[in-house]
């Protein structure tokens, strides 16, 4: 038995990746599906070469159709319990590279009603301005708002209950409860909302009124929607989605699981954080593979394999050279730990100062991405 759990809603232990693949029963990446993605993008990306984006379902063959002529669409979201942090932008980022590679759309639903279900004490005021204010960090990526479409499902329910309602009738009480661990103390809510995740994935097709297959960006805590969604799609007569997905960004603390804001303040960088507080948290909180004295650093060198800013890199620094040299430099023992850190710290607030500007921006633009009904 792994020693280690995966679902939507919680991560425990040390999670092993390719144990996961073999639980979910999706299929490791190949470089000939990476190779394809590349070349139609024009350029590698980082994600893909690290393997940060590991695994997929059916990608072949949506590839493939997609070689034959056929149109696909991006569909990813967020569930808006709090501030988007920087774990959350990590499929944004690939999702962008995707949608500019090969120009489809993307469908981004915010999830209000999910966080107002399974939060205790969130109301549905509070996950709704909180669904606006997540908005404003999809739209300073850069997403082409002919091409992008938000949906805030409490907002966009007219068309979003139809298409549930369609998929809840195809799903029982005991594959929810299997597939998402639900008990008899679940609320009832929670027990068709899976239904509204799964709504987006026919969406495309509906609204184009031609059958549009859905590829899915997303960290592989979320497959478990697409294996009932595959399941659903051709008794309703919708072409299976497909799902490229990635690895969690460990929490910032090195404690094991994926970085979420309820494993506390410090394991996370919100993209909210100003640059003392970005500053404050890595050096305090970033987890060291760094030795106990200077001396000691200097002659054996750090461990980067579970340094954590180290790790951070990997996600956010797209120069190979430079990151090998951080690597190198860190396990020779000529780069610090302090130092590391250092570099961690500049390039989130680099990013973060652009991210913030962005945002302001975006403000003004927020009714050009929103689907209403
Ligand atoms: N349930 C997701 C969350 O809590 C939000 C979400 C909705 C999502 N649709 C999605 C995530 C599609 C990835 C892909 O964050």
């Amino acid at each position: 038995m792994a020693k280690f759990k995966v679902t939507p809603w919680e991560v425990e232990g040390e999670v092993d990746y390719n144990n996961l693949i073999h639980q979910f029963g999706t299929k490791q990446l190949t470089s000939e599906l990476i190779n394809k993605i590349e070349k139609k993008a024009g350029y590698s990306h980082h994600m893909l070469r690290r393997k940060i984006f590991f695994s997929h379902r059916e990608l072949d063959i949506l590839l493939k159709e997609h070689e034959q002529g056929k149109k696909f669409a991006l569909y990813t979201g967020r569930g808006p319990s709090g501030h988007t942090h920087i774990g959350h932008l990590i499929p944004w980022f690939f999702t962008k590279y995707l949608q500019d590679a090969f120009d489809v759309p993307l469908y981004f639903q915010l999830t209000d009603d999910e966080k107002f279900l399974c939060k205790q004490n969130l109301s549905l005021k509070e996950t709704n301005k909180m669904a606006y204010e997540n908005a404003l960090d999809v739209i300073a990526l850069g997403f082409d708002p002919k091409k992008t479409h938000i949906i805030i499902d409490t907002e966009y329910s007219k068309t979003l209950y139809k298409i549930a309602i369609q998929i809840a009738k195809k799903v029982t009480a005991s594959t929810a409860k299997s597939v998402f661990g639900f008990t008899n103390e679940t609320n009832i809510g929670m027990y068709f909302w899976p239904a509204l995740q799964a709504a987006p994935c026919f969406l495309p097709s509906i609204l184009g009124k031609e059958k549009i297959r859905t590829l899915i960006p997303a960290a592989i805590d979320q497959d478990p929607y697409w294996r009932i969604v595959r399941d659903v799609a051709p008794k309703l007569g919708y072409p299976k989605t497909a799902a490229i997905h990635c690895i969690f960004l460990p929490a910032l603390t090195g404690s094991s699981g994926k970085m979420s804001t309820s494993t506390g303040e410090q394991s996370t960088i919100f993209t909210t954080d100003d640059e003392g507080a970005v500053r404050k948290k890595v050096m305090k909180y970033a987890f060291s593979g760094g030795k106990d004295t200077l001396e000691e650093h200097r002659k054996h060198g750090g461990n980067p394999n579970i340094d954590i800013s180290y790790q951070w890199l990997t996600f956010l620094e797209k120069d190979d050279n430079k990151l090998k040299n951080i690597y190198d430099d860190y396990k020779s023992g000529k780069l610090l730990s302090g130092e590391l850190k250092q570099i961690l710290v500049d390039k989130l607030n680099a990013f973060l100062k652009k991210h913030s500007e962005n945002k302001e921006k975006a403000r003004k633009n927020i009714d050009k991405f929103l689907l209403k009904d």
